[in-house]
């Protein structure tokens, strides 16, 4: 990831306080209009692959809170919502490992279950998180994931519904961080040598 480099978008004391210049520049690679219309369609087919059926959503925090969030009110079925959270990167490259920072709220024992992602980069968050919950025994455990790297790729794992396969590149906006910041683009744009 040469081309990211450290900015200041919003931060207390980095480009106003400090007077330094903000270095990283963010160019659009999935408007929010794409992105709106995608997350349309995913909802219709959640709920038309479990007609009558309630979905239980759950949520991998941080990055996934805006995608679900949209997700939620696309899905004409009773819908529940859940959050867990793992630590998995820092900066723009993984740490290899994940660790459970918070869990479940509810049992999802005998439920319908969709795990939202935003991103599926290597797959070992989603592998790591998708043994655990099997051994919960829900009726279903289903991944939807915003986006998708496929060229990173080091662990197959299932997506059921898939919003966008992007190429190799550090994305940030629509949920997705880069130091904690950028989450509130509504678009997703690739962070750019300014
Ligand atoms: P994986 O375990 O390598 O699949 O990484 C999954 C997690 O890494 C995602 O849930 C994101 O939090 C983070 N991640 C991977 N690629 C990006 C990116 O391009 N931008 C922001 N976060 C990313
Ligand atoms: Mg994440």
């Amino acid at each position: 990831m040469a081309d990211v480099l450290v900015g200041a978008q919003g931060r207390p004391g980095g480009e106003e306080m400090s007077g330094q210049r903000t270095l990283e520049k963010v160019s659009v690679l999935i408007t929010a209009e794409k992105i709106q219309e995608r997350v349309r369609e995913i909802g219709r087919a959640i709920s038309a692959d479990h007609p009558g059926r309630p979905i239980h959503l759950l949520g991998v925090l941080k990055g996934s809170f805006i995608f679900m969030a949209d997700l939620a009110r696309c899905i004409p079925a009773t819908v529940s919502c859940d959050f867990l959270r793992v630590s998995s990167y820092k900066g723009s490259t993984s740490t290899g490992e994940i660790r459970f920072e918070m869990d479940v709220t509810e049992p999802i024992t005998g439920r319908i279950v969709v795990l939202v992602e935003d991103i599926i980069d290597t797959g070992t968050t989603m592998d790591a998180l998708l043994r655990v919950l099997r051994s919960r025994e829900p009726e279903k455990l289903l991944t939807c994931a915003l986006l998708h790297k496929p060229s990173r790729r080091k662990v197959e794992v299932p997506i059921d519904y898939l919003g966008f396969t992007i190429p190799d590149r550090f994305v940030v906006g629509y949920g997705l961080d880069f130091d904690g910041r950028w989450r509130n683009l509504p678009y997703v744009g690739a962070i750019e040598e300014a």
